[in-house]
């Protein structure tokens, strides 16, 4: 199939690349030159494990194409899939400026039928929008064109990007027409080998079902933080009580680790725009609305720690922090919590030494761009020279084992502050370590 995806960030280019990985023709079309012209040079402008090769060899092939010509790319493709930024607005609500302005350009160049699909994460209602803006722009040009829009969440996890698209739990598609239904379920047939894992709805369920499953993650990980923030006060481990509950086959595992709070691109902003639905919707969204407020509260209490440990004036104390990344995997850091808490250390008067495996470029061009006291290391143990303390914030798996005798003699004393609950805390202490976890005195 001949396919255009519009929007070469994290979504747009996983998506084009795995889509021409199983055989199609797929153009990539990005409004940023910069960007194109370094795809075009082979130079990838993300960090995610297997990306960068899987699109040099789709493009040597011939499957994958780069370029920042919408019309040109329209002119064989059976379905072009929006998937630029949906950022979240000045009042919460999720920024659809972009949406709309490619829904207008499709309608100002699509010369034959074409099924378009919101692969962004919209909120309700926004397929009639775009469905609208295009018909639009056909009127304005006197054209009978037909299309569909589709909606087809995506959910794909950052630093598992690949895996996740080549072999998806579930792909849920949102469409009116027999004809839109028939060609999603064509086009993502080579990803189930075993089962049909179709989710096949109305398009106000699938763009719904988005930002519930979204909200219900998040929700997991604010219950959780919640219940570490009591079990610090009743003198409880939440380490315990965490294998206690995921027990459970009703509640398991996942998402429910302590921890410094989640960031990233997609639940933050999801979150709100959800309440913010709601609210334009006249209900009042009290329980996802607090998962927020939960979130915002958890990513500082590291940094509470250390000053409870240290004072609150940090003048002269210097810090070693492990990951700046919102997650391992990736060089993400929108809204990782790393950002607050080292600007809260900073504010404090601490100086920072921060190492990343991936994020470090992304902290010093934009997120942590003007912060002063920072200094960016190269390797996970000399970020720790004459440092009071390390700060983990990122599980990345190279800090999962260290070597701690390593850790201690680089340290000005031993002790760490972990943000993910990575250690054990009864070996650390035994080898001479002050210990600090969340959801543990
Ligand atoms: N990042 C994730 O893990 C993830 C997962 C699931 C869903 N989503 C959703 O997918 C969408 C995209 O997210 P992302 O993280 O890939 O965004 P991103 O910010 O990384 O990339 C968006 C891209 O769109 C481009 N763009 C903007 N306007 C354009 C236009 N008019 N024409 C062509 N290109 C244009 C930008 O230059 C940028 O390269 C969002 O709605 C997000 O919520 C993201």
């Amino acid at each position: 199939m001949n396919i255009t995806v519009i929007g070469t960030g994290y979504v747009g280019l996983v998506s084009g690349t795995c889509f021409a990985e199983v055989g199609n023709r797929v153009t990539c079309v990005d409004i940023d030159p910069i960007k194109i012209e370094k795809l075009n040079k082979g130079i990838i402008p993300i960090f995610e494990s297997g990306l960068a090769l899987m699109i040099l060899q789709n493009v040597k092939n011939k499957n994958l194409f780069f370029t920042t010509q919408l019309k040109e790319a329209l002119e064989n493709s059976d379905i072009a899939f929006i998937a630029v930024g949906t950022p979240m607005g000045d009042d919460g609500s999720a920024d659809l400026q972009y949406v709309l302005a490619v829904a207008k350009s499709i309608g100002q160049l699509m010369q034959k039928k074409l099924i378009i699909v919101d692969k962004s994460t919209v909120p309700i209602g926004t397929a009639d929008k775009v469905k609208a803006v295009i018909q639009k722009e056909l009127d304005a040009r006197v054209v009978a064109i037909e299309f569909d829009v589709v909606s087809n969440p995506e959910f794909l996890k950052e630093g598992a990007a690949l895996v996740d698209f080549m072999k998806p739990d579930r792909v849920v598609i949102g469409a009116e027409s027999k004809y839109a239904f028939k060609k999603m379920k064509e086009l993502y047939s080579p990803f189930f080998k075993s089962r049909d894992r179709f989710i096949t709805m109305d398009i106000r369920s699938a763009e719904m079902t988005k930002y519930a499953a979204n909200a219900m993650l998040a929700t997991k990980i604010s219950f959780m933080n919640e219940i570490a923030n009591i079990c610090e006060k009743v003198g409880a481990d939440a380490n315990q009580v965490r294998l206690g509950i995921g027990a459970d086959q009703r509640i398991g595992y996942s998402f429910i680790y302590p921890g410094v709070g989640y960031g990233g691109s997609c639940f933050p902003k999801d979150v709100k725009a959800l309440t913010k639905i709601a609210k334009e919707n006249g209900y009042n969204a009290q329980l996802i609305t607090a998962v927020e407020q939960v979130n915002d509260a958890q990513k500082l209490v590291i940094a509470q720690k250390i000053v409870n440990r240290f004072g609150k004036d940090l003048t002269g104390f210097t810090f070693g922090i492990w990951g700046l990344a919102f997650k391992p995997g990736t060089d993400d850091m929108r809204q990782a919590p790393s950002i607050y808490v080292i600007k809260e250390l900073v504010k404090r008067g601490a100086n920072i030494k921060a190492y990343d495996p991936k994020a470090v470029n992304e902290a010093k061009e934009h997120y942590l761009k003007g912060v002063q006291k920072i200094q960016y290391v190269d390797s996970k143990y000399e970020v720790l020279k004459d440092a009071d303390a390390l700060v983990l914030l990122t599980e990345w798996k190279e800090f999962r084992s260290p070597d701690f005798e390593k850790i201690k003699s680089q340290l000005k004393s031993p002790i760490i502050f972990d943000g993910r609950n990575q250690y054990n805390a009864f070996n650390l202490e035994a080898k001479g370590f002050e210990y600090f976890q969340i959801g543990k005195q």
